[in-house]
């Protein structure tokens, strides 16, 4: 079949994933929308495992977005007391499969709770060298640079970093993202063509993917879909 998924063919570093749908999911079956954010939950389980039997390294999740603080307490509150309990109840699955947990965005927003679970989850999969797992939560990618140039402003005041030693191979450091490699495929589930403050930086050469499937309908079958449309693309940077 053509476009299939090869697992001969090369395998992208890093994917990231904007998981979008959980509302229209729900909304389309008559439920809550907080029971699309639990049926979206266990979408980023096969996702993971799935990652991890194809080799991929990295899995960037975007969880939460700094604009998402707007929606109505009660879909806020779900969504958070749902990371913690699918951290708590998923830490030594995490442990097993070789997953290594870190987390990106504003964390000092979160509820102590979440931030202690995270801390928890973090600490005990720190050693693991399999996949890398990066949730994004209350995460803005404005924010980001915006922090970055903050740091490097009082850097350059306090004398250690002047404007001339600021390039485009270090900026990346002084992103929440310093320790990983730019995603090679970027996938938005749910039919939007949108970014959304994602990543914007590290996304200047990934490769965009857009499906209509909603999250919590978005299962290995679709991220097959998703690499194998990769496989065949042709990257150029630029170049020819
Ligand atoms: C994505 O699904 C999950 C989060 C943003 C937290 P949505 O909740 O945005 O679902 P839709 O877009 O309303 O369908
Ligand atoms: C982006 O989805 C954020 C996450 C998936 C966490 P949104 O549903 O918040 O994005 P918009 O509002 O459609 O741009
Ligand atoms: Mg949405």
């Amino acid at each position: 079949m053509p476009g299939a998924f090869d697992p001969e063919l090369t395998i992208p570093e890093h994917i990231a994933v904007i998981m979008d749908g959980n509302g229209r999911w729900a909304k389309s079956r008559g439920k809550a929308r907080n029971e699309g954010h639990r049926e979206g939950a266990k979408s980023v389980e096969a996702i993971l495992e799935a990652c991890g039997d194809i080799g991929v390294k990295y899995l960037t999740l975007y969880a939460f977005s700094s604009e998402n603080w707007k929606r109505p307490r009660s879909e806020v509150d779900g969504l958070m007391g749902l990371l913690t309990h699918f951290l708590k109840a998923k830490t030594s699955s995490l442990i097993q499969n070789n997953i290594r947990l870190r987390v990106i965005g504003a964390i000092e927003m979160l509820p102590e709770s979440s931030r202690k679970q995270l801390q928890k989850t973090i600490d005990a999969t720190a050693a693991n060298d399999g996949l890398t797992l990066y949730v994004a939560l209350s995460y803005g990618s404005r924010e980001e640079i915006v922090r970055a140039a903050r740091t490097l402003m009082d850097k350059s005041a306090r004398g250690e970093m002047n404007s001339g030693e600021l390039t485009v191979e270090n900026f990346g450091q002084f992103l929440y993202t310093a320790d990983c490699p730019d995603p090679d495929l970027l996938i938005r589930t749910s039919g939007e063509f949108r970014i959304s403050n994602f990543l914007l930086w590290q996304i200047s050469y990934s490769e965009i993917y857009i499906t209509d499937v909603y999250w919590p309908d978005f299962r290995r079958p679709h991220l097959e879909e998703a690499i194998g449309d990769y496989q065949r693309r042709h990257r150029r940077y630029g170049g020819l």
